[in-house]
């Protein structure tokens, strides 16, 4: 394999995998969550074997591919837009090929094919290993579409191409689908039952990122804390498992575990955890292993109690309190993020108090906050009315991202006058001449460039901030450079 170092002007570079025999080229782009992003590599990986090489210039590709989200109606939208910029492409392009990937495919199957015209090509996230085929299908004229969901599939035999990547920073998918049910969500629809991939294959991904000079991975499932390797399977048949396969079992805080000390020097951080399925024996995996970040994303969703039962999670606003105290008590500096929904039906104005009044506790360090979009299929779209109007939605939203903002500030304020440490991933978006990087708190930190490069552990003074970002000089390298 030959690797193509294409050198920005900030001299960053973008590696890309590419195999000289190949003749085809596609363009391929993500939107929605970080496994959308890592199962975009997944397909670079399959179609370099089946001939083809990435490009970054739609103008010129083969194949167009777009991996899709519907986890909001405006998530959809954005999709078909971009369909019809594809569609102004193919004019000049005709010979261009369009398909579609990820959770769209899965929801809307054939009837994309209906409703799409320039779309030649459906493929649900477990069928990507049928790539190939598909593709022949549609080289000889016929419209192509798998999108069955398996019960084994990980892609775990699977070495990612790194797309757009810095070469820096990495994810390394651990679990699919989602056995939550929670009743605004689509995503169990959508990617299936809740499968892990074997701890072997996740360990020799993260051997031979190091090896290739990546610092920090994040392990992704849609919810890492209930990863469970028992010899493969769904984990809803784990108590159909042998007593050797149970004594054997590889949990979440096993694998973190294992991650941590096969590589020391690796940051590793993780993404999502359902607050009704994270234990302590993750927290206090984190505490023993420097090289974990102390950063957790818990989202809550909401802070009524009637609504989280309504929304199908396991857990109190009590519980979920004890839970913040918990992990603070162990990890005193720990960072921690939400995701909220406002608007869910039936939402009153006490219960959004009880939002408020819940983020008031727990003094978010960063969050994620959405106003309630109606998903079909969904339990609550069956069940429930959406009766929240769009206008109190709105309001809503936008009071609690101006509590979320303040708290942001508050934390980012914590962090002033001390010395953070700090991996390089890339060029501050505002100046040239500063890096870009984050503490293990995931907060955002520039500074000036000096002698520093991309890829190193840098040790700065925090001198001011703003609510997102921390801005300071570097002292030297930190010990973990
Ligand atoms: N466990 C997942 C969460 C999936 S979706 C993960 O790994 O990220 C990400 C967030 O989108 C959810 O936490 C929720 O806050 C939001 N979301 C999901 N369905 C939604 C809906 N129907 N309307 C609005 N927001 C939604
Ligand atoms: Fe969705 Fe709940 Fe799973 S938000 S991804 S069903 S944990």
């Amino acid at each position: 394999m030959e690797k193509i170092i294409d050198e920005n002007k900030q001299g960053e570079s973008l590696i890309l995998e590419q195999k000289k025999e190949n003749t085809k080229k596609l363009f391929i782009e993500s939107y929605g969550c970080a496994m959308n992003f890592s199962d975009s590599e997944i397909v670079a990986s399959i179609l370099l074997d089946g001939g083809y090489n990435t490009t970054q210039q739609l103008e010129e590709a083969d194949l167009v591919l777009v991996n899709t989200c519907s986890i909001r109606d405006k998530a959809e939208q954005t999709v078909r837009k971009r369909l019809e910029k594809y569609n102004a492409v193919k004019k000049i392009n005709p010979k261009m090929k369009v398909g579609v990937l990820g959770c769209m495919a899965e929801r809307l199957k054939s009837k994309f094919l209906e409703e799409e015209k320039i779309v030649d090509l459906v493929v649900g996230p477990d069928a990507y290993k049928d790539l190939p085929n598909l593709l022949s299908e549609v080289e000889e004229g016929r419209d192509a579409i798998n999108v069955i969901l398996s019960k084994d599939e990980t892609y775990g035999d699977i070495s990612p191409v790194r797309l757009n990547s810095n070469g820096v920073t990495a994810f390394v998918s651990i679990t699919r689908g989602c056995d939550n049910m929670c009743t605004f969500c689509v995503v169990p629809f959508t990617r299936g039952r809740e499968r892990s991939r074997d701890p072997q294959s996740i360990l020799e991904e993260v051997n031979d990122l190091w090896t290739k000079g990546f610092k920090e991975i994040t392990l992704l499932g849609q919810n890492v804390d209930s990863y469970l390797w028992y010899g493969g399977g769904l984990k809803k048949d784990f108590e159909k498992a042998s007593d050797i396969q149970k004594a054997t079992a590889v949990s979440f805080s096993d694998l973190l575990e294992m991650c941590a000390t096969a590589q020391p020097k690796m940051r590793i951080r993780f993404s999502t955890s359902n607050p009704q399925d994270m234990t302590m024996d993750v927290v206090k995996t984190m505490a023993k292993h420097e090289n974990i970040c102390n950063y957790i994303h818990l989202p809550v969703q909401s802070g009524s109690n009637r609504i989280l039962k309504e929304m199908n999670r396991q857990h109190t606003r009590e519980e979920y309190f004890e839970m913040i105290d918990t992990i603070r008590k162990i990890i005193p500096d720990c960072g921690i993020s939400q995701d909220m929904i406002v608007g869910f039906p039936t939402e009153s104005e006490q219960d959004h108090q009880d939002t408020l009044s819940l983020m008031e506790y727990v003094k978010y360090d960063f969050g994620y906050m959405f106003a309630y979009s109606e998903r079909p299929g969904t339990l609550a779209e069956r069940k429930m009315h959406d009766d929240v109007t769009p206008e109190i939605k709105q309001q809503r939203l936008a009071e609690i991202v101006a509590l979320q903002q303040k708290h942001s500030q508050y934390r980012t304020e914590q962090f002033v006058g001390k010395v953070v440490e700090v991996l390089i991933e890339k060029s501050s978006k505002k100046s040239d001449t500063h890096w870009s990087g984050r503490n293990p708190q995931s907060t955002v930190v520039v500074f000036p460039k000096e002698h520093y490069k991309i890829g190193d552990f840098v040790n700065v003074k925090v001198n001011t901030c703003t609510s997102a970002t921390l801005i300071g000089d570097a002292i030297g390298y930190s010990k973990n450079n």
